[in-house]
Formats: C-alpha cells, sequence, structure tokens
C-alpha cells in the first residue's frame, strides 16, 4: 500500500501522522519504506534521531525524494516494500502531485480551526485533479489535535463530512503531548515509554477505520 499524508496546510500534524504510521505498520511486521517529499525534511531528522537512539535499526527504511523522482522512483520501489508512507510538506508542491499520481491513500489531517477547515475546497481540488491521472485515488480527512471539549470539533466535522470528494474518518486524534513527546524521541507514540494511552488508541482507531474503509 502506498499512503501519502498531506494537504494545503503547515502544521496539520502531516509528519507526526506519517512517522507515526511507519512506526504502527512496522509493529505490525510489514516491512516498510519512509518517503520525505518535503525540503523542510522533518521526516528525514525524524529518522536521523531515531537511529541514533536505537542503534541504526529504526526499523524501516527512509529515503528523501522530490518532484519527478517521486513519480519515476516510487512505483520501483514499491516492488520492494509492503508498505510505503510519504511525508510531503503542507504546500500545493510538485512533490505533493507527483506523490498523489503514484499513491492509493491519501490521508489529510485538519486541525479544528477556521484557517484550515477553509483549505478544504483547495484540498479537493487537488484531489479531483490528482484522480485524471489517478482514477483509484482514496482520500480520507480526519481531526488531528482535537479539543477536548467545546464545539469546534463537532463543527469542523461536519464541514468534512460533507466533502463529495474526500471520506471523513470518524476517529480523531486529541491534542496530545504524546505525540510531541514521541517525536523527541524519534518515535512512535505506540513505542513511547510511559506512553498516553488515549493517544495510542486514538492512533490504533485511525489506522483500524482507514483499513475498514479502504
Ligand atoms: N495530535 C497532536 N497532539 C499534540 N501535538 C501535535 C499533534 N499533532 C501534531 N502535533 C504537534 O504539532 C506540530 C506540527 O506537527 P507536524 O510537524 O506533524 O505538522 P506538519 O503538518 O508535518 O507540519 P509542516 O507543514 O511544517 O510539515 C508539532 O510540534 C507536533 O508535535
Ligand atoms: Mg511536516
Amino acid at each position: 500500500m502506498i499512503y501519502t499524508v498531506g494537504g494545503q496546510k503547515g502544521g496539520s500534524g502531516k509528519t507526526t501522522v506519517a512517522t507515526n504510521l511507519a512506526v504502527l505498520l512496522i509493529s505490525i511486521g510489514r516491512d516498510v519504506l519512509l518517503v520525505d517529499a518535503d525540503d523542510q525534511e522533518t521526516s528525514s531528522d525524524f529518522t536521523a534521531l531515531r537511529e541514533e537512539r536505537m542503534e541504526n535499526q529504526a526499523g524501516y527504511t527512509a529515503v528523501k525524494l522530490s518532484g519527478i523522482n517521486i513519480l519515476k522512483q516510487v512505483p520501483k520501489l514499491a516492488e520492494r516494500y509492503q508498505d510505503i508512507v510519504i511525508d510531503t510538506g503542507g504546500r500545493d508542491t510538485e512533490s505533493q502531485r507527483a506523490a498523489l499520481t503514484v499513491t492509493n491513500i491519501f490521508l489529510i489531517p485538519f486541525v479544528p480551526r477556521s484557517f484550515d477547515i477553509w483549505t478544504l475546497e483547495k484540498v479537493e481540488f487537488l484531489v479531483e485533479q490528482a484522480r485524471s491521472a489517478n482514477p483509484k485515488l482514496k482520500a480520507y480527512v480526519f481531526i488531528n489535535r482535537a479539543d477536548p471539549r467545546g464545539g469546534d470539533n463537532d463543527e469542523a466535522a461536519e464541514l468534512l463530512k460533507q466533502s463529495e470528494v474526500l471520506h471523513f474518518l470518524d476517529s480523531p486524534l486529541g491534542n496530545r503531548k504524546a505525540f510531541a513527546n514521541a517525536a523527541a524521541n524519534g518515535m512512535g507514540v505506540i513505542e513511547l515509554k510511559n506512553t498516553d494511552e488515549k493517544a495510542v488508541n486514538e492512533f490504533k482507531a485511525l489506522y483500524e477505520q482507514l483499513n475498514h474503509s479502504s
């Protein structure tokens, strides 16, 4: 399976989701390639830290690719790995477009805030365009950094549900320190010592829902 985590908003949690997904997939025995398609190279930095902490045993392979090279290399790499997770930047980049033409599953996290939700139409347009080259592309939206209380989560969910282009996964990730703490140690939430069970359960639930829907 080839997953791309993207969207049109910076800081929505793309790298958090991509790295946690890679870690979850290796935990269930999958052979995983993590592709950093963002010039900021955050997931490469994550992997470098992870290798340092784990005596070079990150558990997955990581590469950095951009633009046209994503189109050229990912299909070949897909023959060698069971799963590929592509982390893109939060802009409409050539790299993100290239990734979407070779991807099975597009994952778009949304923070439940107006500025983030306002990018929904742009994401829909991006997916519709990508489908002209990749008709089987499945695109899933979900809430990341959900508030512990208040109406903003529900309001955002209502808007995301209305999309006819994107499928809403009703499996939010809360705004939980464990995600940042795990990243600071080169780990996924499921690996962190004294982790937050809620964060672990939310991430696993999101993956389960994705599996059921795809
Ligand atoms: N569910 C969450 N709970 C708490 N903190 C989170 C959560 N998701 C992401 N964060 C934090 O939010 C910040 C941005 O997350 P991340 O780097 O994953 O976003 P991004 O979409 O990859 O950003 P960019 O657009 O810069 O690539 C990070 O500090 C991360 O630790
Ligand atoms: Mg990122």
